[in-house]
């Protein structure tokens, strides 16, 4: 299997941090954010990474990851021009993919402590459709959150930042896919933010009863704003080995 990690943004909720620097750039306990994502999938057994980050942020990626060799991995980037949302930098790994490829894509500022690999095979044992990791939280006002049909273990809904949320669920952004995903995001449009939205996306899969999802169970935050980076280097001190 291979992965994408999504690093562009403005990682507006970070400045004034991220006036200066790409907030996957910022430290986590004594590595750059970065480094965990690209651990945790070689960890779980993913070779090829593509990373997609903005034009300025990219020579600060090749700095600290290189080609993926001393990481264990193969890198392969692509500049995302202007932060259009979370699927239109999904699209630029289009050409990295074979037809019959199956991928994960993970957001860059979400860190957890679980393995993938669980998460890998179940999704190669899935015949197609999309699969997405979710999380219990206490208020998952601040993300995408779906509505669950437990009984076939599909998701029926996602909603994105309710305000009145339908589940105690987020999802969070580790995502799995074919390249079915590639024509489904041609035909999403831009939301009232001006973005291609992941949650539309993953909503088509979910309309066509193609959605389905696995639970963390271990910690993970998404390092998006102050609280959660300071969360996730009290737990990340130290912890690549
Ligand atoms: O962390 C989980 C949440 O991530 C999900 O629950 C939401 O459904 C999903 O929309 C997303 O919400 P955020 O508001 O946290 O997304 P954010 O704009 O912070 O972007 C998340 C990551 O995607 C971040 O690591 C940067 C990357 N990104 C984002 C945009 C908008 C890009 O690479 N390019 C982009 O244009």
């Amino acid at each position: 299997m291979k992965a994408v990690i999504l690093a562009g943004g403005t990682g507006s909720r970070l400045k004034p941090l991220t006036y200066w620097t790409n907030k996957h750039l910022l430290p986590v306990g004594s590595y750059p954010m970065i480094c965990y994502g690209v651990t945790k999938l070689r960890d779980s057994g993913i070779r090829n990474i593509v990373i997609i980050t903005s034009r300025t942020a990219l020579g600060g990626f090749a700095e600290v990851l290189g080609s993926g060799r001393d990481w264990g991995v193969s890198i392969m980037y692509r500049v995302q021009e202007e932060a259009g949302g979370i699927a239109q930098a999904l699209e630029l790994a289009r050409p990295m993919m074979a037809p019959n490829d199956k991928f994960v894509v993970l957001l860059g500022d979400n860190l957890f402590e679980e393995s993938l690999s669980p998460y890998c095979k179940q999704f190669d044992q899935q015949t197609d459709g999309a699969m997405v990791l979710l999380k219990k939280v206490e208020d998952p006002r601040r993300y995408g959150v779906p509505k669950l049909d437990e009984a076939s273990g599909r998701i029926i809904h996602i909603v994105e930042k309710p305000e009145f949320p339908p589940s105690n669920y987020c999802v969070t952004g580790l995502y799995f896919y074919d390249t079915k995903v590639f024509d489904l995001i041609d035909g999403v449009k831009p939301s009232r933010r001006g973005e291609l939205e992941i949650t539309d996306v993953n909503n088509e899969f979910a309309r066509n009863e193609q959605l389905s999802y696995g639970e963390l169970i271990g910690w993970w935050t998404d390092a998006g704003t102050f609280e959660s980076l300071e969360e996730a280097g009290r737990r990340l001190k130290g912890a690549i080995s």
